[in-house]
């Protein structure tokens, strides 16, 4: 496995252009809140037809299209399944509860579609590799849905680790985390372990650990002790009018390990849904030329508003000083890139803009804190050949 990075080789660079290529033809697999961001940015795009539509809810894809304006000369499914079967698409994009992501991906690639998979990647690991393999027999894309990654302000923490100014990296810390913020707007589908499978782990850990697994090129993860627990999820007091999410909830609320990484490097991991605190701290990166402060931010919605700042000694005193912030540009922005960026390498015939090679690294970190936090010991991390 150590060489998937290389088997798999694909191009991180994210083209942007928006040059109007040649016509896809679009699906839409699960059709609830995040849909309706995808549906909104596809209609931005001359190029893309959205041709067809699924959800396992009688009616509710149909619903949404036609809230939107949008629903005549589109087919609608009670599945995925279904439509795939039925249509003959350039691309879908995946948007059901996390533990049908890899079923749903799975069935596009050997189908033959093009996959823009939201995240997290899946719920397992085993469940992960699974997925790479359809991709592997399919030479599909299939791109994971962080549009964080499209943020120039996560790029900046990126290009600052790879200009060498923190010399080597050594030690990873993950910040941020929500004081309040199970998120049940929508019902259960976030909460419950047969549709979310994971929690705060899955939910906005994955983003936290892909900003800094990405900053220090996605090394490969080698142990972890994790921890994680559902005080307040399984509370009733915690849902104001609403106590039987608490029967409801299955995943974890809050999640802490320290795990080790290929080329001696240390991450001490903490994410949060919920916690009687105002932060779990700032993101740090730890080199020996420099340390790196990531602000905190509460809800990871692919921005921070606060600059980064890098400490250094210089000729014998301490030093630190800011690098502004490139752009505010928000989610909606960051969420039209991520589509473009997948649309032009399906007419392009290019590469994924977050590949699944990376995202494994991420899945099985997550995937090992389940474990560990269930053995009450540390895990030892093993991906198998795909
Ligand atoms: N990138 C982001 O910023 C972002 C934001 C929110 C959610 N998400 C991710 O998007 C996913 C969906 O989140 P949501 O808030 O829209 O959830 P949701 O529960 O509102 O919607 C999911 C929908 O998928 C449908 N579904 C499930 N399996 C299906 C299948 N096999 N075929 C057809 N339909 C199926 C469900 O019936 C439901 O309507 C989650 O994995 C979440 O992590 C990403």
């Amino acid at each position: 496995m150590a060489d998937i990075q290389d088997r798999f080789k694909e191009n991180t660079e994210s083209d942007l252009s928006n040059q109007i290529g040649k016509e896809v033809r679009v699906g839409i697999i699960g059709t609830g809140w995040i849909a309706e961001a995808h549906l909104e940015n596809y209609m931005k795009m001359p190029d893309v037809k959205i041709v067809a539509a699924a959800d396992l809810v009688p009616g509710k894809a149909q619903a949404l299209f036609e809230k939107m304006g949008i629903a005549e000369g589109v087919h609608f499914y009670e599945s995925g399944h279904a439509m795939l079967e039925a249509e003959q698409l350039d691309a879908v994009s995946i948007c059901t509860y996390n533990c049908q992501h890899a079923p749903c991906a799975i069935d596009a690639l050997e189908h033959g579609v093009n996959v823009l998979l939201e995240k997290p990647f899946t719920v397992t690991l085993d469940e992960a590799v699974e997925v790479m393999k359809a991709e592997k027999k399919s030479g599909k894309i299939l791109t994971i849905g962080f549009q964080p990654r499209m943020s120039e302000n996560m790029q900046m923490i990126k290009k600052i680790v790879d200009s060498g100014e923190l010399g080597k990296i050594y030690y990873l810390q993950a910040g941020g985390g929500r004081r309040r913020g199970i998120p049940t707007p929508y019902g259960t589908s976030f909460i419950a372990k047969e549709t979310g499978g994971i929690g705060a782990l899955g939910d906005i850990g994955s983003y936290s650990l892909d900003m800094l697994l990405n900053a220090v090129g996605y090394p490969k993860p080698l142990t972890a002790t994790g921890y994680t627990s559902d005080f307040f999820g399984k509370d009733p007091e915690t849902y104001p009018g609403h106590p039987e999410y608490a029967e409801a909830f299955g995943v974890d609320d809050f999640a802490a390990a320290f795990v080790r990484l290929e080329g001696g490097i240390m991450l001490d991991f903490r994410i949060s849904w919920a916690m009687n605190m105002d932060t779990a701290g700032d993101a740090l990166i730890l080199g020996t030329k420099g340390g790196l402060r990531i602000p905190s931010t509460e809800c990871w919605n692919g921005e921070f508003d606060k600059p980064l700042r890098i400490y250094k000694n210089v000729a014998g005193s301490e030093v630190s000083y800011e690098v502004p912030l490139k752009t505010l540009g928000g989610f909606g922005d960051l969420f039209y890139k991520k589509l473009r960026s997948f649309i032009n390498a399906v007419q392009n015939d290019g590469k994924a803009t977050v590949p699944s090679s990376e995202i494994i690294y991420n899945q099985a970190i997550i995937d090992a804190i389940v474990k560990s936090s269930k053995l009450g010991r540390e895990v030892e991390i093993e991906i198998p050949e795909i």
